[in-house]
């Protein structure tokens, strides 16, 4: 991890993964780490906990990055000291700039008062996605920092955040779309008759399940909207290369559970389809034991023979932990060694389950410490 960090080429790291396994965790972690070796990081952040946005200067959801403060410069040369920005995305905000910045202000007030548009920018299934890589687009060209490290939504698989911006861009570029606005730019007058009667059919039946104002909405949004840009698939498609480029490396998070793990392989090799760069495999929330040595079933043995005696309960209580413990480090390997088993060539870096949820830059250090070493 930190020969990754430190070097220079390196230019966007995106933490990827299945729900819940720590990818904010992981890109909070990260970024903070490579900026106290001495890098200028911005991090994306996507939806990170309350306690941790706060910890890191994000009390207002303004869109832009912030400033972190309290990071820690080891070096004695001020020259090499790096820095810290974070910011939270704000999926509609974004939506609405891109808006803003390419429609004439008639046409956007237009576009940014319409219900089809107020509903799709903010709870269309993939926008969130679309938006973050929009802003991560943003950032890159605005060329202020040396390295990128993207959070990824929430979503419910890790491959949603490769398939939900062509999806959506495919939804906006879309047949349904073009048919409905059709007539609005369709010139010959023969072609205008038959293509009106059939139109006139299908806007029939659609005005009846969506209501005709549903209708005039999207259409209006649509026309609107064409006119604006080249259209959604080429951005999404911009940024699709901007994934692939040489300088952008691929973490994909996972916790050690079949599930995640699971889900990590379907990604891995879809990243490998894609020809996208693919780092290694962060195995987060690891769990180890002090006390290794003493194995689940010599623990529970000694458990077994003081509860037979009757005596010390609370040694009793601590040891059937203990082998619980162990059982669990020993089926957390077994799924470890199965993933690199299948992936021998993916790079595993494990951090350690915490004993408290991570919630301050103390915490993220300590993340880092655990990755980087
Ligand atoms: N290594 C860890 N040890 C303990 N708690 C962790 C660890 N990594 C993440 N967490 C906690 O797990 C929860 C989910 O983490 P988060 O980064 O938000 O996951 P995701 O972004 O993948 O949904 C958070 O409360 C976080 O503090
Ligand atoms: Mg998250």
């Amino acid at each position: 991890m930190d020969r990754l960090i430190d070097d220079r080429r390196t230019r966007i790291i995106v933490c990827c993964g299945s729900g819940g396994v720590g990818k904010t965790t992981t890109a909070a972690a990260i970024g903070l780490r490579a900026a106290e070796r001495g890098r200028h990081v911005v991090v994306l952040t996507v939806d990170p906990a309350r306690r941790l946005a706060q910890s890191m200067g994000l009390t207002s959801l303004d869109n832009t990055p912030r400033l972190v403060e309290g990071i820690g410069n080891g070096n004695a040369d001020p020259s090499q000291h790096g820095s810290l920005h974070a910011m939270m995305l704000d999926m509609k905000r974004t939506f609405d700039e891109i808006v803003e910045a390419h429609a004439d202000p008639d046409r956007a007030t237009q576009i940014l008062a319409n219900p089809f548009y107020q509903s799709l920018s903010s709870s269309f299934a993939g926008t969130q996605e679309y938006m973050a890589m929009e802003k991560l687009g943003q950032l890159r060209r605005a060329d202020e920092w040396d390295l990128i490290v993207v959070d990824t939504p929430p979503s419910r698989s890790a491959l949603d955040f490769l398939d939900a911006p062509q999806r959506l861009a495919r939804f906006l570029d879309g047949k349904l779309l073009r048919l409905l606005t059709a007539p609005a730019k369709i010139g010959g007058r023969a072609y205008l008759r038959v293509l009106n009667a059939g139109f006139g059919m299908v806007t029939g039946v659609l005005t009846k399940i969506l209501g005709a104002q549903v209708l005039r909405d999207v259409q209006t949004f649509v026309s609107a909207l064409d006119t604006m840009f080249g259209g959604f698939r080429e951005r999404a498609d911009y940024t699709y290369q901007l994934l692939r480029a040489p300088g952008t490396a691929f973490l994909v998070v996972a916790a050690p559970e079949p599930d995640a793990l699971r889900e990590a392989s379907y990604f891995v090799e879809r990243l490998a389809q894609e020809r996208m760069p693919l780092a290694g495999l962060l195995l987060n929330r690891v769990q180890r034991s002090p006390a290794a040595r003493l194995s689940a079933a010599g623990s529970q043995a000694a458990a077994e023979t003081l509860t037979a005696n009757g005596a010390y309960p609370l040694a009793v209580a601590a040891l059937r932990r203990h082998a619980e413990r162990m059982q669990q480090v020993s089926a957390q390997q077994r799924l470890a060694e199965h993933f690199t088993a299948a992936h021998p060539v993916v790079p595993v870096a494990e951090i350690p389950a915490q004993a408290e949820d991570v919630h301050d830059l103390a915490g993220l250090r300590a993340i880092g410490q655990a990755f980087g070493a």
